[in-house]
């Protein structure tokens, strides 16, 4: 029976119900009739009808079998996360090697929707971290609306080296000291000039990320910021298939409408088991020189969205005419007027990722043996009796 059900594929995680722990009970009546647990991550799981209609089927077809039922049950918040971490580990044990120190913490800034300032975001809290001394990596995955050069001011074109190892030739990230840190930073924009219309399709999205993830000299690096393209398309699911130990930052703006549409970013993240470090709201009320606060994109909605995901808020970076300036003169705000509100804020952001630390990476196994080999003692006992 356990061999049986470890076919049955959660096809949203991609790995085995057994495995994952999503079987707690299996009991077979007299009669020969199956009754199967499952809990499910969440309760309105969308994908509950494919497992239902998996399970029974290969169940069914068992020689003994009279009947099959289901119990339906739903994941403790500690459970879920639990099963993140088994398919997480699983999906590492898939994934090919990357330039990327195992050390580095990976944080993709991501969002439901165009515009929220995920790229304003990226390079700011990139100067944040640098300027307490850290090495940080900034790889610029929108392909096509690629900001990252324009926004930090730097146009160089991207060098090959070989390097000294392997004799492989590797791209030389473009580099800038800030303070006692240093950004390293890679874009397409270092390939082709903005004003070139990229024609590149689907495929060769993933395929740019993906060099600049295995082709790149990235050396030592503290922390990696992936500057995300709009939406929850091909680059996102590739991403998290290249480099499944990435962790996520949501940007939303304060609308309480916004959210909704921040909200498919985590999805998406939690499709392809990405952990959400957080929410930051950008774009929140504009202070004017008398002090007045104008809330011009409402508010409450990165709150909202934090609530809704189970993760912290952030911060809350005001709307700020510097920090446009900044990215249009490519000198972000945290580096020419750190004591602004926007920049202040950024700092505090940096200062909360400090908590944040880099998921376990795929040496560090959770105890899947352990959870498959309690699933069939449980099968074997029910059959036993
Ligand atoms: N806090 C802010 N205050 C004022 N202007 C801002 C703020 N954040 C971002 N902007 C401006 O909003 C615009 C969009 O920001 P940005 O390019 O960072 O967004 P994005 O989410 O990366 O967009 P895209 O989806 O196109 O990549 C830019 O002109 C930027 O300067
Ligand atoms: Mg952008």
């Amino acid at each position: 029976m356990i061999s049986v059900l470890g076919t049955v594929i959660d096809p949203e995680l991609g790995t085995d119900i057994v495995t994952l722990g999503m079987v707690p009970a299996v009991t077979v009546s007299d009669r020969g009739v199956v009754t199967v647990t499952v809990k499910l991550t969440i309760g309105g799981c969308p994908l509950r009808a494919d497992i239902k209609r998996e399970v029974e089927a290969r169940v069914g077809v068992h020689p003994g079998v009279t009947d099959v039922r289901i119990t339906w049950g739903e994941m403790t918040p500690d459970e879920r996360s639990d099963v993140m971490l088994k398919a997480r580990w699983n999906a590492r044990q898939h994934a090919g090697d990357t330039q990327v120190p195992a050390s580095t913490r990976v944080l993709a800034i991501a969002s439901g929707k165009g515009g929220v300032g995920k790229s304003s975001v990226t390079v700011n809290l990139a100067v944040a971290l640098a300027r307490r001394g850290r090495t940080v990596g900034v790889l610029d995955a929108d392909i096509w609306g690629f900001s990252v050069p324009r926004l930090l001011g730097m146009s160089e074109r991207l060098e090959a080296a070989k390097d000294n190892e392997t004799g492989r030739a590797l791209i030389v990230p473009n580099e800038v000291r800030i303070g006692d840190g240093l950004l390293k930073v890679v874009s397409t924009g270092f390939l082709v000039g903005e004003d070139t219309a990229l024609m590149w399709r689907g495929l060769m999205l993933t395929k740019a990320v993906e060099q600049f993830l295995r082709d790149v000299r990235w050396g030592d690096l503290d922390d990696l910021l992936i500057d995300m393209p709009p939406g929850t398309g091909d680059v996102q699911m590739g991403l998290s298939r290249l480099l499944p130990r990435a962790d996520m930052v949501v940007v939303t703006t304060p609308a309480l409408a916004a959210q909704k549409v921040a909200q498919r970013a985590a999805d998406m993240a939690r499709r392809s088991f990405v952990r959400v470090v957080g929410v930051v709201e950008n774009m929140s009320a504009f202070t004017c020189a008398d002090g007045d606060v104008y809330p011009l994109f409402g508010s409450g909605g990165g709150q909202a969205l934090a609530d809704d995901i189970g993760v912290p808020l952030l911060g809350q970076v005001p709307i700020e005419p510097a920090v446009a300036a900044g990215g249009d003169a490519g000198r972000p705000v945290t580096l020419v007027d750190p004591a602004s509100p926007a920049a202040r804020e950024f700092e505090a952001i940096a200062t909360r990722l400090g908590d944040v630390v880099p998921t376990p990476d795929a040496g560090e196994q959770p105890d899947m043996a352990g959870c498959s080999a309690r699933m069939l003692a449980a099968v074997a006992e029910a059959l036993d009796a």
